[in-house]
């Protein structure tokens, strides 16, 4: 897919399309909104890493002033009559386009968010004119912000000097963040008046004329970087722009032969995770990208778990950045661990800009009496710390970047993070639990002993073991051995890891059955869900799919028969890690359905938009970075034997190849799932 192309208006649509036409960079994003919309439409231009509380509601990242307002009297969409309208989404280029043609005139607008210069966006917006006509314009930076748990800006000021707008905003945190938009007014226009960041122009309009505005927006988050401005020009940002993103896809590309549904899909994905990547800056990529507010603009495991690789082999730089951020942000783990009572580091389930914990105790509500739920996502998922030493390790190797592992704090880190598992550890029996946990399904919580928990903490521990023994040259770190190889993990039963200590005995159910016993369509499944085996998401099976290399494929099969019933997919996480494994056990149709699901996320108007009350919409990028593994991974079947790529292809019947790039310890390959692997 080139373009992305939405024709016609409908406010439903209002909200998805914010999501879907979405552009960035990786540090700012700019939801796919329209110039006349206000923040009764989601108007989002998200600043990630830049975060900030009011009183005692959530702490989430800043959505800062809209610079890109513009209403034409009598042509607001939202209100009057129009010839024709769409949108589109030019994903080669990251540039958004509209078009809106009404009786008199024709707007045409475009935007883009630079990766170079960083922390620019530009705007363009055209009038053509079929009349003569007055028109009276309103152009400039809407201050009235969109917020879910605002508002930010304890003081918000506008100074005007000429055609440029400085907006200094004081967050409740005492952060400043500068936003200063330079506005090119057309030569035949002119300004009536201005007021409170709004210019009104006039123009005495004429048949046939063309008129064409433009703003340069620059965020900073302080403000003496001001005085070096680059000259702006819009063709040549633009150009500069359309040659960086024609370098990353030139190397993120994945081409799947025989198929342009799939194509188009993946192709959508990639420029998610293309405008979310961004070398300069590690403040890592949130859960819900830099498509606004939700889930607090927070980074949880899918960082490392989904997107991470995607990034290590194609951009290893950003992986890197990715990374930074878990060592920036130690000192965060190591508080937490210390305040719930163990030691060691144990990661924050939401992380923020200092890696303390930013999950709320009470992260559903009942949509019903509104009462907020408890639910110990923040003490128990005690996997996301092994999660993050797997997403190191994995980098580690892949790269055979060595030197950031013994120059950097990462072994401290990894060595923290075997200590907090140590110490969360209950000895029974000479065994090492962990109890009163949440894997990732979340539907079940307070339960013992993970399995995908317990079995990631071994694995994490005895790599760890010989990191050390390899870096560190001495032996004491033996106990890590007695530790890893004492963890209790459940026998399986006829191939079936058992997902938790009791799952097998809980009750047998169905989704259908869950989704009728819902006291509200907003509801949170995991009320109904917790006493069945319906789990919410791949969890077991995510594990098969991390250390595929330790089991089976009548062990995939036989966990994949009994899950996949089972599970609801209630999360966007879920049905990429499915599509690895059925490919693996020769389930192609499943395979290809799952990935399909996991790509299309993002394309679709009807997403899940609430959890138990609260609004959880946006983009999917690790749902964006899962489609791509269940393609390299899963159909491609690619791993990395004695320091080479291999693969063992399986391609579902409707797909005929799939071919992409990767770098592999510094060397570049093509892999063409027909005709093998190259070295280029
Ligand atoms: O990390 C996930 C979790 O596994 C399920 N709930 C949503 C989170 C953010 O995507």
């Amino acid at each position: 897919m080139k373009i992305l192309k939405k024709e016609g208006f409908n406010r439903d649509n209002i909200v998805s399309y914010g999501n879907m036409f979405l552009i960035g960079n990786g540090h700012l994003g700019y939801r796919g909104t329209l110039e006349e919309y206000k923040k009764e439409q989601m108007v989002g231009l998200n600043v990630a890493g830049f975060y900030d509380r009011y009183e005692d509601k959530w702490r989430e990242s800043v959505n800062i002033p809209n610079p890109f307002y513009v209403e034409i009297n009598n042509h607001n969409i939202l209100k009057n009559k129009y010839i024709s309208h769409y949108q589109k989404l030019d994903i080669s280029n990251a540039l958004f386009h509209r078009r809106t043609e009404y009786d008199d005139l024709v707007i045409e607008s475009s935007r883009f968010v630079c990766f170079e210069p960083n922390n620019h966006i530009v705007f363009r917006y055209k009038i053509y004119l079929k009349k003569d006509k007055m028109i009276s314009l309103k152009i400039g930076t809407d201050t009235d912000i969109y917020e879910i748990n605002g508002p930010h800006f304890r003081s918000k000021n506008i100074d005007r000097v000429d055609n440029c707008l400085i907006f200094t905003g004081l967050t409740n945190e005492k952060k400043i963040i500068v936003e200063k938009n330079n506005y090119k007014f057309d030569r035949k226009s002119h300004v009536s008046n201005y007021k409170n960041g709004i210019f009104n122009i006039k123009i005495d309009g004429k048949n046939g004329q063309i008129y064409v505005f433009k703003c340069f927006s620059k965020i900073i988050e302080k403000s003496e970087d001001f005085i070096n401005d680059v000259k702006y020009n819009y063709n040549a940002l633009l150009n500069t722009h359309k040659k960086i993103m024609s370098d990353k896809w030139s190397m993120a590309k994945v081409t799947i032969e025989g198929n342009k549904k799939a194509q188009d899909a993946i192709d959508y994905s990639i420029y998610h995770l293309l405008i979310l990547g961004n070398e300069k800056y590690s403040h890592s990529i949130p859960a819900r990208g830099v498509s606004g507010q939700t889930y607090k603009g927070a980074i949880f495991w899918d960082t490392e778990i989904f997107m991470l690789p995607f990034y290590t082999l194609t951009f290893p730089n950003i992986a890197k950045k990715l990374i930074e951020y878990r060592l920036n942000t130690y000192n965060g783990a190591v508080a937490k661990a210390k305040d719930v009572g163990y030691g060691g580091a144990f990661y924050a389930w939401e992380s923020q800009d200092d890696g303390i914990e930013a999950c709320s105790k009470y992260n559903v509500t009942d949509p019903i009496t509104n009462e907020p739920i408890r639910t110990y996502f923040d003490e128990r998922q005690i996997h996301i710390s092994a999660d993050i030493a797997y997403g190191m390790l994995q980098y580690i190797d892949v790269t055979n970047d060595y030197s950031f592992l013994t120059s950097t704090n990462m072994l401290n880190v990894l060595e923290d993070i075997v200590e907090f598992y140590r110490s969360y550890s209950t000895i029974i029996e000479g065994k090492y639990h962990f109890l009163k946990v949440i894997g990732p399904d979340e539907y079940h919580d307070l339960i013992d002993d993970n399995a995908y928990t317990n079995i990631m903490v071994k694995y994490v521990t005895l790599k760890v073991y010989e990191i050390m023994k390899m870096t560190k040259g001495h032996y004491e770190y033996a106990d890590y051995i007695n530790f890893a190889n004492n963890i209790y993990i459940k026998d399986p039963v006829d191939n079936v890891i058992e997902q938790f200590d009791g799952y097998n005995k809980l009750e047998d159910s169905s989704v259908e059955k869950i989704k009728s016993q819902l006291r509200h369509p907003n509801e949170y499944y995991g009320f109904i869900a917790r006493n069945t085996k319906i789990i919410k998401q791949a969890d077991v099976i995510t594990l098969l799919v991390l250390l595929q290399n330790m089991f089976d494929k009548d062990v995939m099969k036989a966990n994949f028969d009994y899950y996949y019933k089972n599970t609801e997919h209630g999360s966007s996480l879920s049905s990429s890690m499915y599509s690895i494994i059925a490919s693996k056990i020769g389930y192609d149709d499943i395979a290809y359905d799952m990935f399909y699901k996991s790509a299309s996320i993002d394309l679709g108007v009807n997403q899940k938009m609430y959890a138990g009350g609260i609004y959880i919409g946006g983009t999917h990028p690790a749902s964006n970075a899962g489609a791509y593994l269940s393609l390299v991974f899963g159909m491609c079947g690619l791993t990395f034997k004695d320091g080479k790529p291999t693969i063992d292809p399986h391609l579902p019947k409707h797909i005929d190849n799939i071919i992409f790039k990767i770098i592999y310890r510094g060397k570049k390959y093509l892999i063409d799932a027909r005709k093998g692997i190259s070295k280029i």
